[in-house]
């Protein structure tokens, strides 16, 4: 297998994709393996507010948090030799996924509805899936945003049958960080 070189800014990866995809542990892996920064934007989202996810939602709404995601990645894509879990929304925005292109490898980490219904059956800290018919919710968004997330990552990884650090080696087969 020939390694995928990229041609603009490799000293950033990017890690997009539905909720339940395995951002986050297969970020850690790869910050890990990288020895680059591990940075969970809905993580900076929190701290710039003092307020979980959850109750953003709940006190100010979509909208708001939507404000402060774009808010935060305009300021956290500024650095570098960081891995970015970015939260499962943040491609919705163009003027956020120009930033995230512009600035890193970009690697949509893919989930069928039914492994990311599996996955988050115990989650309630997703403001977003909190209704009686959560699988279809899933089905619904994931169909609305997997253009979005193919339109703005470099290359794709199915994650259904693959372990967080399966994920991680794929990833780091084919990046080329220099
Ligand atoms: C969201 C995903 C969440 C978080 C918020 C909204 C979404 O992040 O940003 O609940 O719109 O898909 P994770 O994908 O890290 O769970």
């Amino acid at each position: 297998m020939e390694k995928q070189i990229k041609s603009h800014n490799t000293t950033n990866i990017s890690l997009i994709g539905f909720m339940g995809s395995g951002k986050t542990s297969t970020g850690k892996i790869l910050a890990d393996r990288l020895k680059f920064l591990f940075i969970d934007l809905d993580n900076i989202i929190e701290l710039s507010l003092s307020m979980p996810v959850s109750e953003i939602f709940e006190r100010h709404g979509e909208e708001y948090f939507r404000n402060t995601e774009t808010n935060s990645i305009k300021k956290i894509y500024v650095n570098k030799n960081c891995v970015f879990a970015c939260g499962g929304g943040a491609i919705i925005r163009h003027e956020n996924t120009e930033i995230i292109k512009k600035n890193s490898t970009v690697i949509f980490l893919h989930v069928s509805p039914s492994a990311a219904f599996e996955r988050l059956k115990n989650s309630d800290n997703r403001p977003l899936l909190k209704a009686p018919n959560r699988f279809e919710v899933i089905t619904e968004l994931i169909k609305k945003r997997d253009s979005l997330y193919r339109r703005t990552a470099d290359f794709t990884v199915d994650t259904d049958f693959k372990t967080p650090k399966e994920a991680a080696e794929e990833i780091l087969h084919w990046i080329d960080i220099t």
